[in-house]
């Protein structure tokens, strides 16, 4: 997928300067697009915690930029692998449910134990660059076997439009591109398949109606944003042909962590009998948990997420509170829905039945043996 024109990326070295990690600042989408410079490790942590950048595979992403620049500036101080494990430590805190970032985490100190203090920067510049371009393929994957299902639709519908439900930003802004969710819906649409996207606008932060809306726009894929208590409206109406979500953690049984509201997505689709898919990369997988209710720890962020509202005000951008000083306000990030009320688990291996056997399936080596 393209943005602004041109081919996109979500995060990448500056050119002519590797020491420093440049990503969009997603805060800011869609009435500015400002490119920020990620120069030290705590700039990656409060990029990640303040939601510059977000979405589980690009959490993961930018903790491992982060690594190569703790293992940097390590260098220079001469502790490199001290500044690591520190950097290491802050990191995985920065935001609990997404299992990515842990994922990454391992995998870049993993690598990290196996040089010496001479290659560490440059190994670690290798691995954060693999990871992206891996995660690139992932999502080209997922789109490649998503797109099964819409063209499905599309032949029993005799090319009438295919109508996506979706939440969230499960998008390229999510992934390094392609996105999970829509990388099916950007395959069908390279594809000629006529397609339209409804946008659940997702409080608090709104991802859908400030991310989802800005990326299905900047590449021409029809879409209404709706507000997040209309999808059962639109369900009941035969409005809605498949649902397909994205998901920050999907434990080993099927059950699946995904942006709050996804819960009620899930209950009125089983109520139509609407198709409840939700796309994923294997590294979302987190095969030492079965129970995600239980399990799955659940993200509580700051109550000015609710009470406020950012956006455009005459000629600038603004966040004005929408509700009384002193109000009392939670603000859980994410739910979990069981997955027996998940039609099928859209991954880059294939698609499978949202349970331990569908998963074991696909990923064999993965499995739990019992
Ligand atoms: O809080 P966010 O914006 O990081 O939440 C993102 C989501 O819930 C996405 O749907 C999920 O990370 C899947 S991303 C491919």
């Amino acid at each position: 997928m393209r943005a602004k024109g041109e081919a996109f990326r979500t995060i990448w070295q500056k050119p002519g300067d590797s020491s420093i990690v440049q990503i969009i600042d997603q805060r800011m989408l869609p009435h500015e697009y400002v490119i920020r410079d990620l120069k030290t490790w705590q700039d990656g942590a409060h990029a990640i915690s303040a939601m510059l950048v977000r979405g589980a595979p690009l959490i993961g992403a930018t903790a491992a930029w982060s690594l190569y620049l703790a293992a940097a500036a390590g260098r220079d101080a001469g502790n490199a692998n001290r500044e690591l494990q520190l950097a290491a430590e802050k990191l995985r805190n920065t935001r609990p449910t997404a299992i990515n970032l842990g994922w990454a985490i391992d995998r870049v100190l993993a690598v990290a134990a196996k040089c010496n203090e001479q290659q560490l920067v440059t190994t670690l510049e290798n691995e954060a660059r693999v990871i992206c371009d891996e995660d690139i393929e992932i999502s080209k994957g997922i789109g490649r076997h998503g797109l099964t299902l819409l063209e499905e639709i599309s032949r029993r519908k005799a090319g009438g439009t295919v109508n996506v439900l979706t939440h969230c930003n499960a998008g390229s802004l999510a992934t390094i591109n392609w996105g999970t969710a829509t990388a099916p819906i950007y395959f069908a649409h390279q594809r000629g398949i006529s397609i339209h996207v409804w946008v659940d606008e997702t409080r608090p932060r709104n991802q859908g109606s400030q991310l989802t809306a800005w990326e299905l726009a900047e590449n021409g894929v029809p879409h209404t944003v709706i507000v997040d208590n209309a999808g059962g409206h639109l369900m009941q109406h035969a409005m809605v042909d498949i649902c397909i979500m994205g998901t920050d953690r999907t434990t080993r049984s099927g059950d699946v962590a995904n942006k709050i509201g996804t819960y009620l997505k899930a209950l009125a689709a089983r109520d139509n009998n609407v198709p409840f898919y939700v796309a994923l990369p294997s590294t979302t997988i987190d095969w030492t948990i079965s129970n995600g209710i239980r399990d799955i720890p659940i993200e509580e962020r700051d109550p000015q997420e609710v009470s406020h509202v950012y956006g455009l005000a005459g000629s600038g951008t603004e966040s004005v509170q929408t509700i009384a000083s002193g109000t009392s306000v939670s603000n859980y990030a994410f739910d979990v829905t069981p997955a027996r009320l998940v039609t099928g688990l859209i991954t880059e291996c294939g698609i499978c039945e949202a349970s331990e056997a569908g998963l074991a399936r696909l990923f064999p080596e993965r499995a739990v043996r019992k």
